[in-house]
């Protein structure tokens, strides 16, 4: 069993997406998740987990429990270690530093030497107080496909439960936290609406970018998520209608995807092709590639084209199908319907808000078998 330490503002879609990465990945705890099994080069290159660790055991969340864990689990290692404590949100008022040490002591008293510098094993101890929200997952209504929010209280998901967790656990992956150094303004090429890093990679994976598989972006615009899917290791396949984007998207995929440095992630970056077309006319034969992601232009900021921006997205969704067996869908409305209409089946929604007058919508489709 694994520990997830969740990032970002929503569980919800944290653990969706740290499901590309681990198997039954399952909410605990605010901020934190189990899974049965993980994909190391996977977890490094996830947005919204940090870190994954060979679960050690589970307890309250308080420091005393934690202890008691700790001095009878089994251990099966040898080599110098280092507790690292961390209490998610300052949920459980336990002192991180007062943890770090008195574990540490635990594993001294146990036989093992400490080096807080480089050592060989890593400790987490996490602790975490609080409810688990619903956060923004949506479902969709089976009649009419509008999405609603679930009720408060969900016994299969754990949604609405009080929890008082501490987790210990051996660290096993990290993901690299380079996103800053992708900011949209500091690409080398920028326009408005393009998609923070963080988003798009998460997207990208939930996609099921990795390597080996082909990702398409039919309006990729700056190439936000393509540069995301490419550095996870897949090949990433992008169209625009505007002749701007596409010359705009290939220097940003030829800059983060070309460059001399070794991968962060560990994996080698995937090849990348940028052509100009309308994503409701894909120059692909049927089942081209592995999942399509977009982002649905936004109609006040976003050029549209020839199209009504309803005809643009139901076409794209209708090309995306012919082309891929699973989409994600980013918009400033649902689409749910549209979607269904396209022959897609919902297998999730979330909605996130971006600031008070932007909500975004994320759709998971799986195409729907005739
Ligand atoms: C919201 S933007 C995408 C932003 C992108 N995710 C990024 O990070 O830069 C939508 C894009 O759709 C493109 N677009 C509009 N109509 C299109 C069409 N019919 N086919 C392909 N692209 C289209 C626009 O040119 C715009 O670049």
């Amino acid at each position: 069993m694994y520990l997830l330490e969740l990032g970002g503002e929503d569980d919800a879609f944290a653990a969706r997406e740290a499901a590309s990465g681990a198997a039954d990945v399952r909410r605990i705890a605010p901020g934190l998740a189990v899974a049965t099994a993980i994909d190391p080069d996977r977890i490094r290159g996830l947005a919204y987990t940090h870190r994954a660790s060979e679960l050690l055991g589970r307890t309250d969340a308080d420091l005393m429990s934690a202890r008691a864990l700790l001095e009878t689990a089994p251990i099966d290692r040898k080599g110098t270690v280092a507790v690292r404590a961390t209490d998610v949100h300052g949920s459980s008022g336990v002192s991180t530093e007062r943890a770090e040490r008195e574990l540490g002591q635990i594993l001294v008293n146990r036989g093992f030497a400490v080096d807080l510098d480089d050592p060989d094993h890593v400790l987490r101890a996490t602790f975490s107080e609080g409810v688990i929200e619903a956060g923004g997952r949506l479902e969709a209504d089976e009649a009419t496909g509008a999405l609603f929010k679930p009720a408060d209280a969900d016994g299969a998901q754990s949604i609405g439960e009080s929890v008082s967790v501490c987790a210990l656990g051996w660290l096993a992956a990290e993901s690299v936290r380079d996103f800053g150094t992708r900011a949209p303004t500091d690409k080398p090429f920028f326009q408005p609406g393009s998609m923070d890093p963080l988003l798009a990679r998460a997207v990208a994976n939930v996609a099921g970018a990795r390597p080996g598989a082909t990702i398409l972006d039919p309006m990729c615009g700056t190439g936000g998520v393509l540069v995301e899917a490419g550095l996870v290791g897949a090949d990433v396949v992008g169209t625009d209608a505007q002749a701007k984007m596409v010359a705009g998207a290939r220097e940003n995929l030829q800059y983060f995807l070309e460059s001399d440095e070794p991968s962060p992630t560990g994996v080698a970056r995937g090849s990348w092709h940028v052509g100009r077309g309308d994503g409701t006319r894909l120059p692909l034969v049927d089942d081209a590639v592995d999942g399509v992601v977009f982002d649905a232009p936004y109609g006040r900021q976003s050029k549209i084209e020839t199209h009504r921006l309803e005809d643009l997205v139901s076409g794209a969704l209708a090309e995306a199908r012919r082309v891929a067996p699973r989409a994600v869908v980013v918009a400033d409305r649902s689409w749910a319907s549209e979607a269904r209409a396209a022959g897609w089946e919902l297998e999730a929604a979330f909605e996130r808000r971006v600031h008070r007058s932007l909500t975004r919508y994320v759709l998971v489709l799986e195409r729907r078998s005739v």
